[in-house]
C-alpha cells in the first residue's frame, strides 16, 4: 500500500505522497542510473513499463508502505522511502530509501523523510521495532540513520560484492521511544539503545511540530 499524503513544513517542503502516473519517467530513469542503484541491493535498469506496473503492484499490497518523495516545488517524485516486510505480530519492519535524482542528494532529505517515517510508523501503524541495512561505503544513508535513532547492531562480514570487492553491510535497528521499556520488559532498555531512544522522541516530538497533516485532530482546535 502507500502511506497516506501529508506536507513536512520545514525549509524545503517535503510532500510525501502515493505514487502517480506523471512519476512514471522519473522513477525509471533514476533507477537505471548506475549511480543510484550503486548501493542498493540489485543493479539492474528498468523500464517505464515495470515502473508503471510496480505501482499498481504496491497500491495492493498489505505488508508494505511506500511513499514518494516529493522536495521543494518539485511536481514529481524525486525519490521514495519504505517500510517493507511488516511483520504483524513482532510489530516489526525493514526500511529503503533511495534518493533517485541526484541533483536532491545532501540537502537533508533523507533524514527528514526518515523522521517523518518514524513519526508515521509510531503514530499510525504503532510499530515497535524497524531495521535497515546499508553497504559500509554508503556513509549519507547511514547517517540518515543514525541521526534518527537507529542503532549500529551488527553486520555481515564481507557479504556483498561491490566496486570489484566484498563489502561489509552494516545492520541498524531503530526501537520506538514510545514502547522501549515495554519491548524489553522484563529487562531494562539496554545501555545500547538508551542514547538513541531519547534522541529518537526528541526528533519525533519536533517533526510533529512541522506535520500539521498528521497531528492529532484534538490538537488542531
Ligand atoms: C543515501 C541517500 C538516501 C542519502 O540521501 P540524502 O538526502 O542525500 O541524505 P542527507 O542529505 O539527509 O544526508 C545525510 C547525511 O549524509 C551526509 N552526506 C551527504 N552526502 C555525503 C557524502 N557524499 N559523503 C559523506 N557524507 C555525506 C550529510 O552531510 C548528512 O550527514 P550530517 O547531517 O551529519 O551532515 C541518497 O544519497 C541516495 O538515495 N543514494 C542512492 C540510493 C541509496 O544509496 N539508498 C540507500 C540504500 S541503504
Amino acid at each position: 500500500m502507500f502511506g497516506a499524503q501529508f506536507t513536512i513544513e520545514n525549509d524545503l517542503k517535503i510532500t510525501m505522497r502515493p505514487f502517480r502516473d506523471s512519476d512514471v519517467l522519473g522513477l525509471a530513469q533514476g533507477f537505471s542510473s548506475y549511480k543510484v542503484r550503486h548501493y542498493l541491493r540489485s543493479i539492474s535498469g528498468v523500464s517505464e513499463e515495470f515502473e508503471r506496473d510496480w505501482i499498481q503492484k504496491i497500491e495492493k499490497s498489505t505488508n508494505e508502505i511506500v511513499w514518494a518523495i516529493v522536495p521543494g516545488q518539485e511536481e514529481n517524485a524525486k525519490g521514495c522511502i519504505s517500510i517493507n516486510s511488516i511483520d504483524d505480530s513482532a510489530r516489526s519492519g525493514t526500511v529503503g530509501i533511495a534518493i533517485f535524482d541526484p541533483a536532491w542528494w545532501g540537502q537533508g532529505v533523507a533524514t527528514t523523510t526518515h523522521t517523518a517515517l518514524l513519526y508515521y510508523a509510531s503514530t499510525v501503524w504503532n510499530l515497535w521495532t524497524l531495521s535497515a541495512t546499508v553497504y559500509e561505503p554508503n556513509l549519507p544513508s547511514a547517517r540518515a540513520l543514525l541521526k534518527n535513532g537507529y542503532v549500529e547492531v551488527g553486520r555481515l562480514h564481507q557479504s556483498e560484492f561491490r566496486d570489484g570487492h566484498l563489502a561489509d553491510v552494516r545492520i541498524f535497528q531503530w526501537i520506538n521511544p514510545y514502547h522501549a521499556e515495554m519491548i524489553f520488559h522484563p529487562n531494562p532498555i539496554p545501555e545500547l539503545f538508551t542514547e538513541a531512544v531519547q534522541l529518537s522522541h526528541q526528533r519525533l516530538q519536533e517533526i510533529a511540530k512541522i506535520i500539521p497533516d498528521l497531528l492529532p485532530l484534538e490538537r488542531k482546535i
